[in-house]
């Protein structure tokens, strides 16, 4: 069962020291929500606040996250999961190196194999260029479904951007109601 393979792996990467990351964290963040969701959202790594309460987006980007989670009826806490590319804290919240990614990403994809969800999103990116192709450009790209693998990849903007730059949102929400369409039509809540 999806479940007690999840806890498994969440406690083999509480202990995780194969990046140098490790040695600073409070709490790593392995991800929430339903372990049979159809829908994942993937962010680039844990900030301030995440470090210290050991979940993802739960800080001002979490906020604004769950606000837009909630206008097309999805939620951490029934229909969706939520992880990121790296699960310990960059300093400073740096872009995770590709080093570290390319270390931590067995975890996503471990989780992935157990989810299997139908449709993964990619918060920004660092998500972006790791799961749907490395030259991922957010601006333009945004908002379009790649299958790869039974998987429909999309890439939005990251919450944090659209709090720095308030004139994409009207983009982001867009991105958001596409899909609420794929998963109408996909028949997947
Ligand atoms: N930004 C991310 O990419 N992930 C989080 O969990 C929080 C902020």
């Amino acid at each position: 069962m999806a479940q007690k393979e999840i806890d498994e792996l969440k406690s083999e990467c509480l202990t995780c020291n194969k990046c140098e990351l490790h040695a600073g964290r409070h709490n790593v963040v392995f991800g929430v929500g339903n372990p049979k969701a159809k829908i994942m959202f993937v962010g680039e790594g844990p900030g301030e606040q995440e470090d210290l309460q050991g979940e993802p987006f739960v800080g001002k980007s979490g906020q604004l996250l769950d606000k837009y989670l909630s206008l097309i009826d999805l939620s951490r806490d029934a229909n969706i999961y939520i992880a990121n590319i790296v699960k310990c804290r960059p300093p400073q919240n740096r872009d995770p190196k590709p080093e570290e990614q390319d270390t931590c990403i067995e975890y996503l994809r471990q989780q992935v194999r157990l989810i299997k969800p139908r449709i993964i999103v990619c918060l920004g990116r660092i998500a972006a260029q790791k799961l749907i192709s490395p030259d991922f450009r957010v601006t333009a790209q945004h908002g379009q479904f790649t299958e790869k693998g039974g998987i429909l990849f999309m890439g939005t903007f990251h919450p944090s951007a659209l709090l720095r730059n308030e004139s994409n949102k009207p983009l982001a929400l867009e991105d958001f109601q596409a899909l609420r369409e794929k998963i109408k039509e996909e028949n997947l809540i």
